[in-house]
Order: structure tokens, then sequence, then C-alpha cells
């Protein structure tokens, strides 16, 4: 039998004394009162926090409200057009073929958060999200995997990262599911990091219960270090993977593994390799998309970041062209090519730390004295979380590739209206409309020109127009008819 070690619990005089240094003893009020089993789970929370870090966060982000700063003397960053001249695509579609087929290119999705805004209580990626089928994200998103392992005839490694509150619930759905017909040894489930959850009005960590910190987890900014906490660089390195291709869980029509992007990613005359995105000409002004920027001056002069849309001044997000454009058209979708050079660099090299960005919230919690439950009725809490986006200015040379959000983004983030379960049905049935279209395939329609049917192709099938119609189709499709394909 291997010998299991479980690491000493820690000294509790010197957790008392370290706690007290830091301003936040509270948080062993109720520490007499608890079960042995408790004690050890609260010293252990306690234990896996950086203490030491607290006041000088605290000082900066909770006790004061940061601005973030935007670029010096911002300006929109430059992008590559998806039709546009003065670059390749096919070059680039075929470098980014010959490192999906010799193995160089893992998939990864972010899916820890919690789907608030939905209003659905499990995992997102559990969500039905297939116009048809109902599948839900994660089979969606397995499908894609499968049609890249069929395409390049290689194992496709997928890397999901979770949080303490859905890990269990994501990892039985996959089992349950058999993996959605995937190779168990190539799908790697691993935890991202959490962080204190503060109170707003004293800076100190709020308490869940009387023998548990309230946490939440650190945002997708923290996937960059979870990828080397988890191990999971490392059976990168170990698997040959040097591009990591980096999505949401809340796009099932997302193209996971493009290689047009993936080639000029790697295009050593335009981009550095650690890390490139992909934008949509933003519906309007006022749409909840990060923006690609970049500084006119200073030491990041022509670096390219994300502004949160929270972050862009109204006069910026409405500023036009002379020909009425938006000025600051590039909206981020959240896809990105991360270097696995460039993430193990974030990971060892400190002055490449990431930014918090403070989230006011309505934490439950429990009174630190008296140890009563509190559901409080406005924000009471302060959460901070990392965003992956800012990575960005710590490349020497980042690349945005324009890309059509009719092809590619459908996110399913709202219960209804503007991306809901029922615009992405509705986008999904359209795409395939365009794509049977395009292969011969005659497509009943509405007088308003909508089609008159509901469509879903499975990634595995086609990723493309090109790819549906360079493969077999359906030979017909039936007004009213739902079809999956
Ligand atoms: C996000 C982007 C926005 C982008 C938009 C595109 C941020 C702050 N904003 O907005 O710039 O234009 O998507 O759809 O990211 N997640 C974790 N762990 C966390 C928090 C989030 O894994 O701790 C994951 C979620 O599971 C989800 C993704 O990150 O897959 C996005 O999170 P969400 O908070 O929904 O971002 P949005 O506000 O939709």
């Amino acid at each position: 039998m291997p010998t299991v070690t479980t690491p000493p619990p820690p000294d509790l005089t010197d957790l008392r004394a370290r706690l007290k240094s830091v301003g936040q003893s509270h948080v062993l009020n109720f520490h007499d009162r608890l079960d042995p089993v408790a004690q050890r789970a609260l010293e252990a929370q306690i234990d896996a926090i950086d203490l030491e870090s607290l006041p000088s966060l605290i000082d900066r982000y909770v006790k004061t409200r940061p601005q973030f700063p935007l670029p010096e003397a911002i300006q929109p960053a430059p992008y590559f057009e998806r039709g546009g001249s003065g670059w390749d695509i096919g070059a680039a579609r075929k470098r980014g073929q010959d490192l999906l087929r010799s193995g160089r290119v893992a998939a990864f999705v972010v899916a820890g958060g919690q789907g608030s805004r939905l209003g659905y209580e499990g995992p997102k990626g559990c969500y039905p999200a297939g116009a048809v089928t109902g599948r839900p994200l994660f089979h969606v998103m397995a499908e894609a995997i499968l049609g890249a392992k069929d395409r390049y005839a290689v194992r496709v490694p997928w890397y999901i990262m979770t949080s303490p509150l859905n890990h269990a619930a994501t990892e039985s759905f996959f089992k349950e599911h058999g993996f959605f017909g995937l190779n168990p040894e190539d799908v790697r489930l691993f935890q991202q990091g959490v962080m204190p959850s503060f109170d707003a009005a004293t800076g100190r960590m709020l308490l869940a219960s009387p023998g548990e910190i309230a946490t939440n987890p650190d945002g997708h900014g923290g996937s960059l270090k979870a990828l080397h906490t988890s191990g999971s660089l490392a059976d990168m390195r170990r698997r040959g993977v040097e591009i990591i291709s980096y999505f949401q869980v809340d796009n099932p029509i997302v193209n996971a593994l493009d290689p047009v992007f993936i080639g000029l990613h790697a295009d050593k005359s335009v981009s550095s390799g650690e890390m490139s995105s992909k934008m949509v000409p933003k519906a309007n002004a006022a749409e909840k998309v990060g923006v690609f920027c970049s500084s006119g001056e200073g030491p990041r002069k022509g670096r390219v970041e994300v502004v949160e849309y929270s972050d862009l001044p109204a006069e910026l997000a409405q500023a036009t062209n002379t020909d009425g454009s938006l000025r600051f058209v590039a909206g981020s979708i959240a896809v990105h090519l991360l270097g696995v050079g460039f993430v193990e660099k974030l990971n060892t090299d400190a002055r490449f730390e990431l930014p918090y960005h403070r989230a006011d919230k309505k934490v439950p919690c429990c009174d630190p004295t008296t140890g009563e439950p509190q559901s409080p009725q406005a924000n009471n809490g302060v959460k901070l979380e990392r965003f992956v986006f800012d990575a960005l200015p710590l490349c020497e040379r980042s690349v945005v590739l324009e890309t059509d959000r009719t092809e590619e983004f459908a996110p399913i983030k709202n219960a209804t209206g503007a991306d809901s379960p029922e615009s992405c049905s509705r986008i999904q049935t359209e795409r395939a409309a365009r794509w049977l279209e395009a292969a011969g395939v005659k497509v009943p329609r509405k007088p308003d020109g909508s089609p008159d049917c509901v469509l879903e192709i499975s990634p595995r099938r086609a990723t493309t127009a090109e790819e549906l119609k360079a493969g077999e189709r359906p030979a017909s499709v039936e007004r009213g008819i739902r079809l999956a394909w």
C-alpha cells in the first residue's frame, strides 16, 4: 500500500500570532466551540491564505475603491481583419493545421464561474445548449475536440478549470456521461484558487460560518496560476503541447481549435507567440464586452490591453470615426491562445503579477462576534478577482484577430433577451442554415428571411462552412423540421 502523507496541522499559536499581526484575529473567534475536525479544517483554510499579503491588498482594493488605470494616450488596438489584405490566411491555416496535427495544441475551458446571471444552479457547463439536441455546453465542446481528433488524427488534451464551488459536480457529470466519448486520459479537470471575501466596511475577512472563512473563486485570471499549481503545464510539456487554446464555458459555437488563429499566433513575423486574442466588432457602443485598446505613450506603448466595459468611460465607448463607425470597436469574445512558455514565465517571475479587480457583492456571512447568520440586503462584501486578459500587456507582441460574431459568438449568459438560451439557439440555426446553403442544400425560410426550422450542426462534423461543404451533409431540410447533424 502506498503511504499517504498529509501535511501536519499548522501550529495554532503561530497561526494566532500571524493573524494578529495582519488584523484578522476574528477568524478564530469560534475556534474553541468547533469540534476537532472542524478546527483542523479552519486551521488548514487559514494556513492556505497568503496572510502576509493581506494588509496591502486590503489597503489597495478594499479600503479604497481603485479606478482602473486606462492605457496612456489610449487608442484602439490594431487587429488582423478576417477577410482583409496584408496577411496570408491560407499560410496561417496551413501553419495552424500542422501544429494541430503534430499535437502541439491543447484545449482549455474556464468553467469555474457561478452562472448566477443565468439563474442556473449547477455548473454552467451542464446547461443544455444544443439548439435541437439540448446537449450540455460541455458535450458540445467535447464534440469539437473529437472533431479535431478525427480531422488531424491526433489526441487533443482538454483541460477544464473548475472552482471549489462546482468541481465535484463537474467531475461527476463527466463520469456519468462517459466523458462524452473522449479518452478520460485526455481530459484533465483541476480547480482554480480562491480568495477570501472581505467586509467592505472593515476590510476584515468575512466568515461564512463560525468554522469557515467566506471565499470566492479568484477569477478566470486565476487560471494562469492554477494551470501551474495543478500540474497541467507540466502535463502539457510531457505531451509536447506548446499552445493553449483558451475559451469560456458559455459559448457553444466557439471555434475551440481554429487553425487560422493558431497559425497567426505562431507566425513569428507578427507575434511573439505569448498570448493572442479574437475580437468581434461591437454590436453597439453599450455592448457589455471588453474592448481591445493600446497605449499611445509610456512604458506600455503599443502593447495590447483589454479595457473591461465597466471601466471604459462612456465618451470613449461612444466615440466614432469620421465614417460614423465606433472608434473602440474591437470587442473581446474571451478567446485567446497562450504559449505554454509564457504561462510558465508568469508563474516564475514576480514582475508578472496580475492586478486584482474589485466587485461589490452581497455575501452571506455570520456575525464575527455572535456567530449569528446574516443575509445582507445590500452589498456588504468585496470580492477580488484576476482577469486573464490583464496578461496581454505583458506580451512583447500580441495579435488580435477579427472574427464574425454570427460564426463564433453566441454566449449563454442571461435567462432571457440578448446572450440567452433563446438567442443562442437562433444563432446556431442561422449559422447552420448559411453553411448548408453554401454547400448547396436548400433551407426553407420564412417571409422575414429567417430559417423556418431549427438546426444544429455538431462541431464534430464541421467548424466552418468549408468543412461542411467538404464533408457529408443532409440531403434536404424540410419546413418546420428540427434537424441535428
Ligand atoms: C466576459 C469578459 C468580457 C468578454 C465577455 C465575452 C470578464 C471580466 N469579462 O464577461 O470582457 O467580452 O466575457 O463573453 O471576463 N470564470 C472562471 N472563474 C472565475 C470567474 C469566471 O472560470 O472565477 C469563467 C466563467 O466560468 C466563464 C468565464 O470565466 O466561462 C467568464 O466569466 P463571466 O464572469 O461570465 O464574464 P462576463 O461578464 O460574461
